[in-house]
């Protein structure tokens, strides 16, 4: 892809929809949506609808929808990558130059940047005035107890978000912000449809971590739960949303304070979590930054080109490690810069491992870091004895990694490295022949891209969970067994965003550039809900189970198939070990899914 899928979701949400398609089809008001004549087929009475607040259209007589790439490709006949950069220099953002752009070298034109650092800024010291106020009393001792020195409370910035639907909307109406910069800045949103039915505060009962730009400006915040409160539905964290001041995946936790330390060590620590971030410098280890999360983008990592020589990660747990890495190891190869992994014993994070264990012994297992290809091999097939399974998923990982670099020399070394590491023959790596590419220019028309069959129970369960958006606590089990197609991206931009946010907002999230699915969460995003609460669920139960009996089936036939060849080869092991996995994978007609 081109460009990001932060970038693209920064387009659409600055992008309105509504003054959009108005420069082509007359729109008259229904309700909280728009309707008119379809501009993609010819019709009478208006089938064709806009809403505002979701972002998406969708015509009822032809089946036309999506959000708003779609439709500035479709109306204008453009590519995808087009209808993107038209809609960015309309909306006032700036696109990187395709590749490697350095972040922050280009000056964006926004109408209201300077009204949105400000409301920050102003959020943020009427939330550090609660955590230093007698509602703090309890958070400021709970950040001590944590080990951590008010002097670093204090330059960090953090503050408390107190139990009150509107203490930060009233303090900032007070001090003079527009409602509409407040929910532009993501700190309040609006409680309905309608800007009369009032706002409420986006961060309540929370910790608050001010997130800074490259040039220490306040740009966003995460709001942790407070101690005692943390709940298994209660997210951790609440994060600001992307905005046209922050950009989400393009910063670095506390890179603006390590930054003059960098260079002096030639090297940095990157760590997941704000709090191991904190545990570091409180220690005295200035040269430390924080990914905010595990999604490492390469945006990241080219901010440490330069600064650096060496990266050394801390990822948390053996697994979430083998995810970041194989993000992490195509993004530090792409800018050449080495990579180290650090593996702290019994999965302990770098916080706890520092408080409890001291700065030399952190320095001792630095020193005995990883190179982050040998770390990532390693993961890729973590059984002694690797299964057909585990190995044909292993060549699926390495290959999904393997397209994160674009460069050809480095991509087939690194295949030829990773083939060899693997014991397999490189082309076994290689891609499949590419699909047919739609020449940029040409006026693309619905023919010209087959598109791959999605399979139909991945569609129900996508269109039930943006009808009912409820069930999305439901999406992140239905991971290993979701197919491999084009769903599979709408699913995991899905499940990304619940993990992420705690809910899920399908006109946000970046659309693949597939008709039948775009098409298809427009369409479910305005149907109106017929289902009571527990039919709708009983219903995703049912095509959960479906998805899952599908994949162990196919599971079971791809063993059964194996253990065929086995037997004419008289390959006894293999067959033994074959039988053992099929008897370790749960049968499609016996399993049932765990009740959510
Ligand atoms: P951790 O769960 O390790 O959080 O997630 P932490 O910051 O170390 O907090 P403590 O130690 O439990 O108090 C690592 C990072 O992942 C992101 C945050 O950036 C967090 O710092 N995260 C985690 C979220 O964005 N949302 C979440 O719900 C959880
Ligand atoms: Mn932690």
């Amino acid at each position: 892809m081109l460009y990001s899928r932060e970038k693209i979701e920064e387009v659409l949400s600055a992008t309105d929809l509504v003054g959009l398609v108005r420069q082509y089809v007359d729109l008259k008001r229904a309700g909280s949506s728009y309707k008119g004549l379809c501009p993609f087929h010819a019709e009478k009475t208006p089938s064709f609808c806009v809403t505002p607040d979701k972002g998406l259209y969708h015509c009822f007589g032809c089946g036309a929808g999506g959000n708003a790439i779609n439709f500035m490709r479709d109306i204008n006949k453009m590519s995808f990558p087009e209808a993107i950069e038209a809609l960015a220099k309309r909306a006032g953002v700036a696109l990187p130059k395709p590749q490697f752009s350095n972040y922050g070298g280009e000056k964006r034109v926004g109408v209201s940047k300077t009204d949105l650092y400000a409301a920050i800024k102003n959020a943020t010291f009427f939330f550090q005035d609660r955590l230093w106020g007698p509602e703090g009393r309890e958070a400021l001792a709970y950040l001590q107890s944590r080990g951590l020195d008010l002097d670093l409370v204090r330059s960090q910035g953090l503050g408390l978000a107190v139990n009150d639907w509107r203490a930060l909307h009233n303090f900032l109406k007070a001090k003079g912000h527009s409602d509409k910069v407040l929910v532009d800045a993501g700190l309040i949103k609006a409680r309905g449809a309608n800007e009369k039915d009032g706002y409420y505060d986006v961060f309540r009962n929370r910790l608050m971590i001010p997130i800074r730009d490259l040039e220490g400006r306040e740009v966003a915040f995460a709001g942790r739960v407070l101690p005692g409160q943390e709940q298994e539905d209660v997210p951790k964290y609440i994060n600001s949303p992307g905005t046209t001041i922050y950009t989400k995946g393009s910063l670095l936790y506390g890179f603006h304070q390590a930054r003059s330390y960098l260079r002096a060590a030639g090297l940095v620590f990157l760590v997941e979590g704000y709090f191991d971030y904190l545990a570091l410098v409180q220690a005295k280890i200035p040269n430390v930054v924080a990914a905010m999360g595990t999604a490492l983008t390469q945006d990241q990592i080219n901010l440490l080109r330069g600064q650096v020589k060496e990266v050394y990660l801390l990822f948390d747990g053996d697994k979430a490690g083998q995810k970041a890495a194989s993000r992490a190891l195509p993004a530090l190869l792409n800018v050449e810069l080495p990579g180290k992994v650090i593996v702290l014993p019994n999965d302990e994070d770098p916080d706890a491992f520092i408080r409890a264990r001291g700065v030399p012994a952190f320095y001792a297992v630095a020193e005995t870091a990883m190179d982050i290809l040998d770390y990532y091999v390693q993961g890729l097939i973590p059984e002694d004895k690797p299964t057909i399974t585990s190995e044909a998923r292993a060549i699926r990982e390495a290959k999904e990694m393997l397209r994160l670099v674009p460069d050809a020399a480095l991509s087939q070394l690194l295949r030829r490295k990773l083939a060899d590491k693997l014991q397999l023959e490189p082309n076994v790596l290689s891609e499949a022949p590419a699909p047919e590419r739609r020449p940029v220019l040409s006026a693309p028309t619905k023919a010209t891209v087959p598109s791959p069959r999605i399979d139909p129970t991945a569609k129900s369960i996508l269109a039930q969970v943006v009808t009912y958006p409820n069930l999305a606590r439901s999406l992140p089990a239905l991971g290993p067994y979701w197919p491999n197609d084009p769903s599979r991206e709408v699913y995991l931009a899905l499940n990304q965003q619940y993990l992420n946010e705690g809910s899920i907002q399908p006109e946000k999230i970046f659309l693949p550039d597939n008709e039948e699915l775009t098409g298809l969460i427009a369409k479910a995003a305005f149907a109106a809900p017929t289902q009571t609460a527990e039919e709708s669920t009983l219903e995703l139960r049912q095509l959960a189970e479906n998805m899952r009996s599908k994949a162990l089936k196919a599971q079971h036939q791809s063993i059964s198939l194996a253990m065929e060849e086995a037997e004419k080869a008289g390959d006894t092991e293999t067959l033994k070990r074959l039988a053992e996995e099929k008897a370790r994978t749960p049968h499609p007609l016996l399993a049932k899914m765990k009740p959510q």
